[in-house]
């Protein structure tokens, strides 16, 4: 969690750096700061509150400057508050910091700097950081080998951005576990947890691997390991623009991500597809042998790419006839895993920071594991420790609530359960042509369901103060259902639940009054008549019963209040569609209640700390 920035160039550092934490308030939002260099003084501001507290002081008491770092927080030691607000400096005001991660040995190391006379302010456990490169300056005097060996005492996750007074030449960033990114210019150069806070300045990029420290002048960027040895690294070159990081004339990020979808779901797909309908999975090298060697898979994950998951995993099991189980990763390393090198492990992460999945990935592979990930960002730690890396093409996103990662999650998720069965034999090369077919008309399909819009604001309106809402759903619905839950209650705040609705009697009937919102989703043909006999008995009770379907609509109309209707597909994929009604209802839910639709309170959009 929290975004970090930095700048050294011919600038005002102030406007870049703040330009930047602009584009990272998504990764945390409870305070913010920032340090410059100028005129031989380092200059901090730093407060409680969104971004909007630092930029109006700053207006009046503005920062001069070319060199500066800036810090956007989620806490996780010490409340927000001021004090411990980024970058946290040393006693004499000589050393600024600023981190992202989680300092896990910071008690020992706090205990041993008061012994030797360091006094804290703060409660984070970043300060330490601080006072540790003050030690080593005292000696060396020199800022690299000053953080060199402060950062071989820290155990845990950590990306820094360091400036020192009496070196105002140069900035020092290193990275451990959390994201780091260095934007290459022209007599300027960047570094920042994520590529939209630099995009405005620079398409060519270096991404940070761990135990890495980077230099910074304006004129240069040289790339150390910790052992001080300098190292050669490709440039990436980023191939998205800032209208894709910016809100492009919708109100918010979550609106446009939700109307992106048909093309996030077409560029993740049709360029996996060739003219005789077959797959091209570049990104996935397991061939017919390796694939006879799998007996299970897991799959990873967290929030709604562990939702993703569950479609995965029936997706899997029904087309390639193996074996699936779906892990939330904060669990996975508690729970007893029948796991080894005939497991395949489906890593499933839109950021690829998140640290539960991280965590995750390391025990797969000391288990020698296959592992397999799907992921939104190019680079990222969860894609570059992969034996192979399915790269969902949705852009970034931005709104914490996540929307088009989830539709390309389970894009991806279609295309690997068609292979698998294609490589397994469990389907015959027609069956397989025809179903990509299927696939094709995804895109198409999920644009006309943007039209459920309407309705969904009207629905919206009639739930906006319930205290408790529902969906219910079986099979894949009930997976969609998951989701569907997951957004409402993020972002609007109502307590949603989704529940398998065969489940319903056995308990949570209990939980229905009048006018509870109760939503079911039935795409699936097989399973029709059995929920619809669970709605009536939930409007049997005085629900307030909606009804997401792409089928039957004049029986359904019978059991529901209200009704949307999404365009029918091959049941397999429906819940691709299904949840576009469920991200919109939480969309306007949030916007009726006047939440803070892309940033609802207590979230940050990357996860990284466990
Ligand atoms: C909810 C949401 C989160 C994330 C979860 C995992 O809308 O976005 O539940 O899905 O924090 O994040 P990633 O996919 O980045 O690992």
């Amino acid at each position: 969690m929290c975004g970090i920035v930095g700048y050294i160039g011919n600038q005002n550092a102030q406007d870049i750096v703040v330009n930047g934490l602009e584009k990272l308030e998504y990764r945390g939002y409870d305070s913010s700061g920032i340090a410059t260099i100028s005129n031989g003084k380092l200059e901090l501001s730093k407060f409680k509150g969104r971004l909007s507290v630092l930029k109006e002081h700053l207006k009046k008491q503005p920062h001069t400057g070319f060199i500066g770092i800036g810090h956007t927080r989620w806490a996780t030691h010490g409340e927000p508050s001021d004090v411990n607000s980024h970058p946290h400096i040393n006693e004499s005001e000589s050393v600024a910091v600023i981190h992202n991660g989680i300092i896990e040995n910071y008690r020992d190391l706090k205990a041993e700097l008061i012994k030797e006379g360091y006094k804290f302010k703060s409660q984070t456990d970043t300060e330490v950081i601080v006072h540790l490169i003050d030690h080593y300056l005292e000696d060396s005097k020199d800022i690299m080998k000053a953080v060199n060996l402060a950062v071989k005492r820290l155990r845990g996750a950590y990306a820094l951005g360091i400036i020192y007074k009496n070196e105002p030449d140069k900035i020092i960033a290193v990275r451990n576990e959390s994201p780091l990114v260095v934007g290459i210019g022209k007599g300027e150069n960047f570094f920042a947890s994520d590529i939209p806070a630099i995009l405005s300045y620079t398409k060519e990029v270096y991404y940070i691997d761990n135990e890495e420290m980077v230099v910074l002048t304006k004129d240069s960027i040289t790339i150390y390991n910790l052992e001080g040895e300098k190292i050669e690294k490709e440039k990436s070159v980023i191939t998205w623009d800032m209208e894709s990081a910016t809100k492009a004339g919708y109100p918010h990020f979550m609106l446009k991500e939700i109307n992106e979808q048909p093309q996030a779901i077409s560029d993740t797909l049709l360029r996996r597809i060739d003219k005789n309908n077959n797959l091209i999975l570049d990104d996935i090298r397991l061939d017919e042998d390796e694939i006879q060697k799998i007996k299970d898979i897991y799959i990873v994950a967290c929030g709604t790419a562990y939702n993703a998951g569950l479609i995965g995993k029936y997706i899997i099991e029904n087309l390639a006839n193996l074996r699936v189980r779906v892990d939330i990763a904060s669990e996975f390393r508690y729970n007893k895993q029948f796991i080894n090198e005939n497991t395949l492990v489906i890593l499933v992460s839109q950021s690829g920071e998140t640290a539960d999945t991280l965590a995750a990935q390391k025990l797969a592979k000391t288990k020698g594991c296959r592992i397999l990930s799907i992921t939104n960002v190019v680079g990222s730690s969860v894609a570059r420790n992969s034996d192979d890396v399915f790269y969902t093409l949705a852009g970034p996103e931005i709104a914490v609530a996540s929307t088009k990662a989830y539709t390309t999650m389970l894009v991806a998720f279609y295309m690997i359960g068609v292979e698998l069965a294609k490589l397994k034999q469990e389907i015959s090369i027609e069956d397989y042509h025809n179903i990509v077919e299927k696939l094709k008309k995804l895109p198409q399909k999920v644009k006309e369901t943007l039209s459920v819009e309407k309705k969904c604001i009207e629905i919206a309106e009639k739930i906006k103060n319930s205290k408790s809402a529902f969906y219910i759903g079986r099979g894949l619905d009930d997976s969609v259902g998951k989701e569907g839950a997951l957004k409402l209650k993020e972002i609007s705040y109502i307590y949603t639940e989704s529940f398998a609705a065969g489940e319903l009697k056995h308990g949570t009937i209990a939980l229905i009054e009048k006018d509870t919102p109760v939503i079911a989703v039935v795409t699936q043909d097989k399973l029709l008549d059995k929920t619809m006999s669970n709605i009536q008995e939930v409007k049997a009770r005085g629900a307030y019963t909606i009804i997401i379907t792409d089928k039957h609509i004049e029986d359904v109309k019978n059991y529901a209040d209200d009704v949307i209707q999404i365009p029918e597909v091959y049941d397999m994929f429906s819940s691709i569609l299904a949840v576009i009604p469920a991200q919109f209802i939480a969309y306007y839910t949030s916007i009726k209640k006047g939440n803070d639709v892309d940033k609802p309170r207590n979230l940050a959009k990357s996860v990284t700390v466990e």
